[in-house]
């Protein structure tokens, strides 16, 4: 994947670095202000509160050299140990509140981003999502959703506080001797040094590791899932699923090892220099208390400041490490957001009317993306109010891509679909959209009831219960709806308490249902008749016209016993119309029409003599 190497490429760039911030910063800013100022706010007292320990060190040393032969005056120790203890409690104070806030403050940076993120996936031209980078990007925001905003909020407040604590140690350090600067800056070097090798294994790592976790992820889905459940036992896959996760845990355990037995040797080289560094320093204080450079107290809070120095240092990379490892996630979330405009319509503003007399595709091509073959090669078909028109043609011809373009969910990359002479492309989308009721071939089963399943089809208005009865029933699905244990009300899902699952053909009715439902003078169903059984389909489209009442249908099948009642029916070879007329006239023609009709026909007569 591309993902390693951009990384690792500009993980040591400091632009980067401080682009992250400055967009983290924003994000946090946008979603979670008030916590995320409370939590500075408390970073900020927690520097204060570093800084101060050092003096109050520094007062209890001097109280005890004060009082050192004299135990009578031991009450002069109460006020420093007092302080100190204070300052210990409020740091302890405060890290405990941080927990509480930062959660908080992640999970309403969540909430925002998940509304945004939403709010574009839902609205984003369809195309988009046959294009792999958009998909793959979306599909990383909602794989690290969780946890990102988490790290972003944990790598912020982190990095501001230490670098609030780092420099009032530094400011208390100097003021107790300035001398002692230089020593405090090499204390931290160890520590520093270790952990930014540390962090920067540990993004390698990651790196390293991104292809195969999302690999291992899959891999477990598909055999936790219900979907696949079925395929899973009837192919036997688990076995060949299971060796190939196996596989790759071995390697990602292995790599894992290996990379724990680095990032711990670090550590233990840290460590030891760091032991080192102590001796060293201790020895240097000593030195220079024995030649008089240097108060025994001052190097006690010389040597207190340093090992607070330390942490402080330790706790600022562990928040620039994880800001760096959002960066994807910024990344991607930005570059998702960005999209939002483009998701909203532009200038068009038009109205679409309410009906029309007739509807025209023009000349409509069109191509997938990342696909040179055209979907679509200048097709044209019309379908006039009340009628019925079939759109028949073999596996990829492209009818279903027809039909989207004349829903309005793609826009042709030439000609255009017009009403009654204006181009479609001018109405406000989401308006259009409301005109055309439009039944996929592979339609949503959502895990809602029964009667929500058919309310989707107008989701602004409140819903109509007689309406929906007889959406169903004219789509002969009222009487097993009606039949199930809770009716109407039934969850049409066994993932939910008393859910209920229904057939193949059964959902299909409920979809057709969903067509009936949904007020729009364009219905569009693809495929309906692929679910249902001769005698159903038979009833459902010989009172087509009947049912429509004055709505006009576009109508996708194979079955020629639906499509010869027709008004019209359009044969699509490769994306073109090659020909067109009634049933009869199309038989008459003896083209490719004909052709399968005849096909059709005598399969029929052999089945029915086989029966
Ligand atoms: N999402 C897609 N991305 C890329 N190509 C697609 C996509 N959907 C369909 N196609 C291609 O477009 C052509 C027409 O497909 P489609 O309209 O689904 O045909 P039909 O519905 O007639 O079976 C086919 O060649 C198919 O492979
Ligand atoms: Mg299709």
């Amino acid at each position: 994947m591309d993902l390693a190497t951009p990384e690792q490429d500009q993980r040591k760039s400091i632009s980067r670095l401080t682009r992250l911030m400055a967009r983290s910063l924003s994000i946090v800013w946008q979603s979670a202000r008030t916590p995320f100022l409370a939590l500075i706010g408390l970073q900020l007292l927690n520097a204060l509160a570093l800084t101060l320990q050092v003096f109050a060190v520094q007062l209890a040393l001097t109280a005890v050299l004060d009082i050192s032969g004299n135990p009578g005056d031991l009450w002069r120790l109460v006020q420093p140990v007092m302080l100190l203890a204070g300052l210990t409690a409020v740091t302890a104070v405060i890290a405990s509140v941080q927990v509480g806030l930062g959660r908080y403050a992640a999970e309403l940076v969540v909430a925002v981003m998940w509304k945004r993120v939403l709010r574009v996936a839902t609205r984003v031209d369809l195309r988009k999502f046959e294009s792999a980078r958009f998909y793959d990007r979306l599909q990383r925001v909602q794989a690290t959703a969780l946890t990102r905003p988490y790290q972003i909020t944990h790598g912020l407040v982190a990095t501001v506080g230490s670098a609030a604590g780092s420099a009032g140690l530094v400011i208390a350090i100097v003021l107790v001797h300035p001398g002692l600067l230089p020593l405090l800056l090499v204390g931290g070097v160890p520590v520093l040094l270790t952990s930014r090798r540390q962090s920067q294994l540990e993004l390698d790592f990651l790196a390293r590791q991104t292809q195969s976790m999302r690999l291992r992820n899959y891999l477990t889905r598909v055999q936790t899932g219900r979907d696949e459940a079925k395929e899973v036992r009837a192919f036997g896959l688990a076995r060949n699923f299971g060796t190939r996760l196996d596989t790759l845990y071995a390697d990602y355990l292995r790599d894992l090892a290996q990379h724990l037995w680095h990032r711990s040797r670090l550590g233990v080289a840290g460590s030891l220099g760091s032991a080192v560094l102590l001796a060293l320093t201790l020895f240097l204080l000593g030195w220079l208390i024995s030649t008089g450079r240097l108060s025994i107290v001052a190097a006690g809070a010389a040597l207190v400041a340093i090992r607070l120095l330390a942490s402080q240092i330790q706790s600022g990379l562990s928040g620039v490490q994880a800001i760096f490892e959002s960066g994807q996630f910024i990344d991607d979330l930005d570059g998702f957001l960005t999209l939002a405009p483009a998701a909203e319509g532009g200038s068009r503003a038009i109205a679409p009317p309410a009906d029309f007399r007739r509807v025209r595709a023009d000349a409509v091509s069109f191509s997938y993306p990342g696909r040179s073959a055209l979907a679509l090669q200048s097709a044209s078909i019309e379908v006039n109010q009340g009628e019925v028109v079939a759109l028949v043609g073999e596996n990829g011809s492209g009818k279903t891509t027809l039909a989207k373009v004349m829903a309005g969910l793609y826009e042709p990359g030439s000609g255009a679909v017009r009403w009654d002479g204006v181009d479609v492309a001018t109405f406000r989308p989401d308006l259009f959209r409301e005109r055309v009721a439009i039944i996929f071939q592979d339609f949503v089963r959502y895990a809602l009831s029964a009667e929500e399943n058919i309310a989707v089809a107008r989701p602004d208005h409140e819903i109509d219960h007689a309406a929906i009865r007889e959406a169903a029933r004219i789509a002969d699905a009222d009487s097993f709806l009606s039949a199930l244990p809770a009716g109407y009300q039934t969850p049409l899902s066994r993932r939910f308490v008393g859910g209920h699952e229904l057939s193949g053909g059964q959902w299909q009715k409920v979809a057709i249902a969903r067509a009936f439902y949904r007020d729009a003078p364009l219905v569009i169903i693809d495929e309906p008749t692929a679910a249902l059984d001769a005698r159903a389909e038979y009833e459902l489209f010989s009172s087509l016209h009947e049912v429509l009442r004055g709505r006009s249908a576009l109508i996708i099948s194979h079955r020629f016993s639906t499509v010869r009642t027709a008004d019209r029916i359009y044969v699509l070879d490769h994306g073109r119309v090659v020909e067109q007329g009634t049933h009869d006239e199309l038989v008459a023609l003896g083209g490719q029409y004909a052709e399968l009709f005849h096909l059709q026909a005598s399969a029929y007569s052999v089945d029915r003599v086989m029966d």
